[in-house]
């Protein structure tokens, strides 16, 4: 997919807004358990373009119309390999030379968290955790697919990256919306709240059937930044929330920290993943 509109593109590749995310929470900080910020390198203006037309463009009636399209779950059935083969035809403008393509991110993710020794559910949702980008290939602009995610139909966090760009969400001005709880309750739990559209929301309601909780919260939550690393909405966090999120936080390190010197092995690996995928998933699952 070549970025020939700059404008509603603002991203080379959507790999550049992952490396911003690297950029803000680098591995020593994380490693070092410090409370750090990193202020000194400032994003790429294509990154700042696109969170500032995502945050412009998410709002909560955004998001309904979403779940009402995409969960009908109604434009491609695929098993789990041919997903992944599917996003690999995800090609950006990005430099070849440095960019891994999307099935070298699953499979070093997973292969990152096969080392250490994890269960196999884990293993399985390292490898399919972003299987959900497929929405790129079904029109769908990239500030509606990737970045960091936040709540929906309450106030905007001042931890979300760039938060002065929610100034011109028509959801900020929105008296109902607009409020510490909006249309949520103390401690509701995020089960009933709506997250902004993009590849999480979209992957776990592909798999909630299959995978344990653990997994799932994993996979909706990965791009929460904002609460899983910064604990901006504990205020609609339930106990249990709370508890799945360090599942959330212990996934988070092999998702941006896991690229390897050697690229992994695709064809060698494909069998072992594909006997994961037959234990958990169905022989094939709707997009
Ligand atoms: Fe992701
Ligand atoms: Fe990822």
């Amino acid at each position: 997919m070549k970025n020939t509109n700059q404008k509603t593109e603002p991203l080379q590749s959507l790999d550049e807004w992952e490396d911003d995310v690297v950029r803000r929470y680098p591995e020593e900080a994380h490693k070092a358990k410090e409370e750090f910020r990193n202020y000194e390198a400032p994003a790429r203006d294509t990154v700042k373009e696109f969170y500032r037309i995502n945050h412009i463009n998410q709002t909560y009636d955004f998001v309904l119309e979403k779940k009402k399209d995409f969960l009908q779950f109604n434009r491609r059935e695929m098993s789990l390999w041919d997903a992944v083969e599917f996003l690999n035809t995800l090609v950006d403008d990005s430099d070849p030379d440095i960019d891994l393509d999307q099935t070298q991110h699953l499979l070093q993710t997973s292969e990152a968290i096969r080392a250490d020794g994890h269960s196999d559910w884990f293993v399985l949702t390292g490898f399919l955790h972003d299987l959900g980008k497929v929405l790129c290939l079904f029109g769908e602009p990239q500030w509606a697919v990737v970045g960091d995610t936040f709540p929906v139909g309450c106030a905007f966090s001042d931890k979300i990256v760039y938060p002065e760009f929610f100034k011109k969400n028509p959801d900020y001005t929105n008296e109902e919306l607009n409020t510490k709880f909006g249309v949520y309750s103390p401690y509701c739990g995020l089960e009933k709240v709506h997250m902004s559209w993009g590849h999480d929301e979209y992957l776990y309601h592909i798999l909630k059937d299959y995978l344990p909780e653990p997994a799932l919260y994993m996979i909706r939550y990965h791009s929460f930044y904002s609460q899983h690393r910064e604990g901006a909405y504990d205020h609609l966090m339930s106990a249990h929330d709370h508890e799945m999120f360090k599942w959330v936080e212990k996934f988070n390190p092999y998702d941006l920290y896991s690229k390897a010197p050697t690229p992994p092995n695709v064809k060698e690996l494909r069998p072992y993943y594909e006997d994961l995928a037959a234990k958990f998933l169905p022989d094939t699952l709707k997009f």
